[in-house]
């Protein structure tokens, strides 16, 4: 069809792949798991775009497999850790991606886990079911406070941003660390303090990540921020799983070093760490991050305007390497 032959990697909502099926020829992988590597490898033969999700890891091998007419990658997602972008240059290929439409929907479901965590929503919803609760009690399942507590945010793009503010509303006071300062007037206008991270660390009652993945944030929180967090204070993480060290994570739950911890991505996604399962002390969400029909509805459309855009040989609309189309 009009503008050739793409990969789609996994069923998007209806409206973006109808948007690619108007002018593309689809070869879509119907499961609703992620494509074994080798089916990916293979139907990836000879497409000009591919559609691709954060659990598809695409490298040089699928580029190469997809051969020279590949023009453009457009990932249903904001985090695009998992391209090679430098091989993606190298090839002239322009990569895409998703950003802002899934800001407030991320820092809802953030919000969501730090309540639910520091209120015991989860051991408290197990207890109404086991039929075990015998009522009202003044020392069950209490929990954290959140006015007057300090949230520190690492990381305060847009993501991190939509969470201080909201944070702002629950009374909290806002920290923040990031590798460059953001200006006085913009932190002023935001209601944060930067802070560096020791001080973010030893000060925070809540961690709220969200940098994103890149050999500078690989494993970002080990054991020496864990054993330097207050034993009352609480880790979550939505931004990219390796981020954190979660084995040094389990080994801080398991010992009562810090409070709890709420995750939404995994180091080694969908797996868990060995011990996480069995910690009280943690709420684990599937990566529910963007997971809004109305932000899922429009990541799709904008993928899909990025893949077309990209076909026509003209820069996507969101192009994480504009550059890539001049080499
Ligand atoms: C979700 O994690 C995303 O990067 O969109």
């Amino acid at each position: 069809m009009g503008l050739g032959e793409v990969l789609v990697t996994r069923k998007i909502p209806e409206a973006g792949l109808e948007l690619i099926r108007a002018s593309c020829a689809v070869r879509l992988w119907e499961e609703d798991r992620p494509m074994p590597k080798e089916r990916l490898l293979e139907l990836a033969s000879g497409v000009e775009g591919i559609v691709c999700l954060l659990s598809d890891p695409m490298g040089a091998e699928v580029m190469a497999a997809a051969g020279d007419g590949l023009k453009v990658i457009a990932t249903m997602a904001v985090g695009y850790d998992n391209i090679d972008l430098a091989e993606a240059g190298r090839r002239g290929i322009v990569v895409g991606n998703t950003p802002g439409v899934l800001t407030e929907a991320t820092a809802d479901l953030t919000w969501a886990l730090i309540l639910s965590l520091g209120r015991r929503i989860i051991p408290g919803d197990r207890l109404v079911r086991s039929g075990q609760w015998t009522g009202w009690g003044p020392t069950q399942l209490v929990g954290a406070d959140f006015a007057g507590q300090t949230i520190g945010i690492v990381g305060l793009g847009r993501i991190g941003r939509a969470v201080g503010r909201r944070a702002r509303g629950f009374g909290m006071e806002v920290i923040y660390h990031n590798r460059r300062r953001l200006p006085e007037s913009e932190e002023a206008e935001i209601g944060a303090r930067h802070a560096g991270m020791e001080e973010l660390i030893a000060k925070s009652d809540f961690i709220s990540l969200h940098c994103p993945l890149n050999p500078e944030s690989f494993h970002l929180i080990g054991a020496e921020h864990l054993a330097r967090m207050k034993p009352s204070a609480y880790l979550i993480n939505v931004a990219r799983g390796p981020v954190v060290d979660e084995a040094a994570l389990v080994e801080a739950l398991r010992a009562g070093r810090i409070a709890g911890a709420a995750l939404d991505v995994y180091e080694h996604e969908p797996r868990l760490t060995p011990g996480l399962m069995e910690l009280d002390n943690v709420v684990l969400a599937p990566h529910l991050g963007s997971a809004s029909v109305e932000t899922r509805n429009r990541m799709a459309m904008m993928t899909a305007q990025n893949l077309l855009a990209g076909l026509k040989g003209e820069l996507p609309p969101w192009c994480v390497n504009p550059e890539a189309r001049h080499s």
